[in-house]
């Protein structure tokens, strides 16, 4: 087996990733700015490194047959995450083919039909295009939100659920969107390198419900056993209520406004494909967030429980 890269390697996504991966075998390099961070396991070697500046790069990416690109700029401290996350992916795709990688994995987000409207869902576009373009045989994979304990945009809902007795519900809450399961996202992650008729495409994964941003608030208030009283709204409103739920929710500004940004509009996949090209069964919407909110109290007390 040949050693495996996975940037944002102290990140949600990359952590849970390395953890599959080291169960099975599979050698990893794991990159991070500060590799002090990353955690100790069987088989994985931390490596030093920076996209936006490119420093260590290449070094990091010899001898892989693999790099996972799971990194984005989204709550530092300038507003510009889009030019960084640009500069990013070029940076990497540079060292990428200078070193030889045969593919980068890229997990994105979904586009909503018509094409992204949010800064955040057109940077996260802009990388996708950038690493297929210059590493043809990638494979991109485009999600909504991730449920599992650690997930930003989850953790946003389910501590504005349990902070606030009223919820007020910004006129997004119509739209529609199939999150998926932490443990189906990283699946999809670990199977790629496996899978040589996803090279070159961009797959859209998924889980099997449809909700509505307001049903998946109400539906988390249900598991975690509170009643919230509604305070449904004819506006967004977004860059007020962002400061208001960054507030709430202890999470940077700089990563809220560009979320809430994005739930502007239905975010449903093209197709099922990706689970049939895998031969996956997503876990539902209600399961994916039971198995969270265990996952979240085996570490953290729920106030709300
Ligand atoms: N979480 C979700 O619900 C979700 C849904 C759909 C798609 N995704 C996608 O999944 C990917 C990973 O997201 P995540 O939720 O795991 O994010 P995350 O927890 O915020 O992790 C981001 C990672 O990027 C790293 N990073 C940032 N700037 C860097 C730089 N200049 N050089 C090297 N590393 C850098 C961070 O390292 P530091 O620790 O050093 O800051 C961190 O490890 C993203 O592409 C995201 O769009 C996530």
């Amino acid at each position: 087996m040949t050693m495996e890269l996975v940037t944002g390697a102290t990140g949600y996504v990359g952590r849970h990733l390395i953890e599959r991966l080291s169960r099975a075998g599979r050698p990893v390099r794991a990159l991070a700015r500060d590799p002090t961070r990353v955690e100790e396991r069987p088989g994985v070697e931390p490596a030093q490194g920076d996209l936006v500046s490119g420093e260590g790069l290449e070094d990091a990416l010899q001898g892989c047959s693999t790099a996972y690109y799971l990194v984005h700029s989204m709550g530092a401290d300038t507003d510009d995450f889009a030019s960084r996350d640009r500069r990013a992916a070029r940076n990497f795709t540079r060292a990428a083919r200078a070193a030889g990688l045969e593919r980068a994995v890229y997990l994105g987000g979904l586009v909503p039909a018509g094409g992204p409207r949010s800064v955040h869902l057109r940077s996260r576009l802009e990388v996708e295009q950038i690493l297929l373009d210059g590493l043809p045989r990638s494979t991109a994979l485009r999600a909504s939100i991730l449920i599992g304990a650690e997930s930003s945009s989850f953790r946003i809902l389910v501590r504005l659920v349990e902070r606030l007795r009223i919820l007020p519900f910004p006129a997004w809450r119509v739209h529609r969107t199939r999150p998926i399961a932490e443990r189906d996202a990283v699946e999809y992650l670990a199977l790629t390198p496996e899978r040589p008729d996803t090279e070159g495409r961009s797959l859209d994964i998924a889980g099997p419900d449809a909700v509505s941003y307001g049903q998946m608030i109400e539906r988390i208030a249900d598991l975690l056993g509170v009643g919230r009283l509604p305070l449904p709204l004819k506006i967004n409103q977004t860059p007020a209520a962002s400061a208001l739920v960054a507030a709430v929710t202890d999470q940077p500004r700089g990563l809220v406004r560009p979320l809430m940004e994005s739930l502007e509009h239905d975010l449903l996949p093209r197709d099922d494909a990706a689970a049939a090209i895998y031969g996956l069964r997503p876990l539902g919407f209600g399961r994916a967030v039971e198995r969270a909110l265990a996952d979240w109290e085996r570490t953290e007390e729920l106030a709300a429980r």
